[in-house]
């Protein structure tokens, strides 16, 4: 397949225009790879999922999908891909629980962009280790979607190829790469993925990570975790997972003085991020109503070990990227 979009090529905005290119493509990925196995990084992002799921039709138990969990996932995450891909698609699903590694590895880091190396450098070391033990492997499969080959050289920058040992010799399946992000939800919707993965908002390679600031420690990162499965919860219950681009909590490194209980509570501040754009290079702050901030509020600060403040970050990007680090 080109790396090119034919004119002709209609976007997949229906059902029926999804069941064609999914037909499509099961007899091209089938005539690609005949009896040979599949390997694919499985993040549970929207784009790998979509291709799991594609490749699970086209060639079932040939598909071997890694998941490596780097222990910054959102609270429910990991969990769901199994489910979904081990348990309800009846995936060859291999899942590597790599938590302490990265946690290890991270410990005392507080520069951000030296956190982001080591998180992407392990998750590569990670994948290239369980790939190493599996025999038989012929190709690769990559949820490049036509954007990341519109801007940049078509390779997933969190979960790339570049990593892998010079060794082993890899043809690549990328179903998708032809296909802009909403057509790839509805390819996703059509193939019986649940909406909450298909739907999802963008989440960084690098995960909760750059959003524990500073020096991650795991029970700062854990009251991260729940309080940004707070707020989720509370944005679905209010509908506004619909109309916000990305929402999610930081917790800086630093406590505030506060009470629980008559007694005094020294806790972090979680930071409610909650922004819109079309393109993440600029971002407007959504207007979230009072009365559900102070319902998250109240939440969090009663339901949250360790956090006694709920902040709103009003600052549009720029100044403000989305993210804190
Ligand atoms: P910023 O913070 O630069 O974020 O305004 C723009 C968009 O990019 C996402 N982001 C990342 N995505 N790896 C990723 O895969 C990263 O290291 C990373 N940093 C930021 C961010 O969530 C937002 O959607």
């Amino acid at each position: 397949m080109e790396n090119v979009r034919p004119e002709s090529m209609a976007r997949i905005t229906t059902p029926e225009l999804a069941e064609a290119f999914i037909n499509e493509q099961v007899a091209t990925v089938k005539a690609q790879v005949g009896d040979k196995k599949v390997l694919l990084a499985l993040s549970g992002g929207v784009d790998s999922s979509v291709v799991a799921a594609l490749l699970i039709k086209a060639i079932g138990k040939q598909l071997v999908c890694v998941h490596v969990n780097h222990g910054l996932m959102r609270k429910g995450e990991s969990e769901q891909v199994i489910e979904v891909f081990r348990n309800q698609l009846d995936a060859n699903l291999i899942y590597i629980d790599a938590t302490d590694r990265f946690l290890d590895l991270l410990k005392d880091v507080a520069e951000p962009e030296k956190k982001r190396k080591i998180i992407g450098g392990e998750f590569i070391k990670v994948f290239d280790e369980e790939a190493s033990k599996l025999e038989g492997i012929s190709f690769l499969a990559q949820g490049t979607i036509y954007p990341d080959i519109l801007e940049s050289d078509g390779v997933k920058a969190h979960h790339n190829v570049g990593g892998l040992p010079e060794d082993m010799q890899f043809e690549l399946v990328e179903p998708v790469k032809l296909l802009y992000k909403d057509e790839v939800r509805v390819v996703g919707k059509a193939l019986g993925l649940p909406a909450n993965m298909v739907d999802r908002q963008p989440f960084p390679g690098p995960g909760l990570g750059v959003r524990c600031l500073g020096a991650i420690t795991r029970d700062r990162l854990n009251a991260l975790r729940e309080a940004d499965a707070i707020l989720r919860e509370e944005f679905e219950n209010a509908g506004l997972n619909k109309t916000v681009w990305q929402y999610f909590i930081a917790v800086p490194d630093m406590k505030s003085v506060g009470v629980k209980d008559s007694k005094r509570y020294e806790g972090w501040p979680a930071i409610i991020r909650a922004v819109n754009t079309t393109d993440a290079m600029s971002a407007t702050i959504e207007e979230i109503p009072y009365a559900l901030l102070h319902k998250i509020t109240a939440r969090i600060t009663a339901e949250v070990e360790g956090i006694n403040r709920v902040l709103y970050d009003l600052t549009p990007k720029p100044v403000g990227t989305i993210e804190w680090e």
